[in-house]
């Protein structure tokens, strides 16, 4: 999962701020490969089948809509409650040292604005 969890790591930042400078398309895209990765986590993964699923209906397919709707507040509130779910879980697992902290800065290596 480690490899796996750093990707989604990555991606979950990306995610946001791609949301925020408007470019949902990106935002959307790096979402769907977040659940992809889920969903190959159960897979190889079964003891956290579960909980990968809830997770991506409870928190995942919410962001999805928010995006698709291009709510930005809607959006940023159920994006911030799945870090503190993805935290509650790390401490279940045993990996209470894990936390997920939303970078204060963007990323810089894909352009986060809308595209004309
Ligand atoms: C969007 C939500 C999530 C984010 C951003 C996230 C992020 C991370 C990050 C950055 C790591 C450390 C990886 C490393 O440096 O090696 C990690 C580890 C971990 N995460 Fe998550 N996580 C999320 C959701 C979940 C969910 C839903 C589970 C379900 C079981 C989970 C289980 C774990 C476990 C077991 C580890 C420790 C072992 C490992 O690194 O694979 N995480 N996570």
């Amino acid at each position: 999962m480690a490899r796996l969890m750093k990707e989604v790591g990555d991606r979950y930042h990306l995610l946001y701020y791609a949301a925020k400078g408007g470019n949902w398309k990106l935002a959307k895209h790096e979402l769907n490969v977040i659940i992809s990765i889920f969903k190959a986590g159960s897979v190889l993964r079964p003891k956290y089948k579960n909980d990968l699923t809830d997770f991506t209906q409870s928190y995942l397919n919410r962001i999805s809509e928010r995006i698709l709707e291009e709510d930005w507040s809607g959006f940023d509130d159920v994006y911030r409650k799945g870090i503190d779910e993805a935290n509650k879980l790390h401490e279940k697992y045993g990996y209470d040292y894990v936390r997920y902290v939303l970078p204060i800065t963007p990323p810089v290596q894909l352009d986060l604005k809308a595209r004309k």
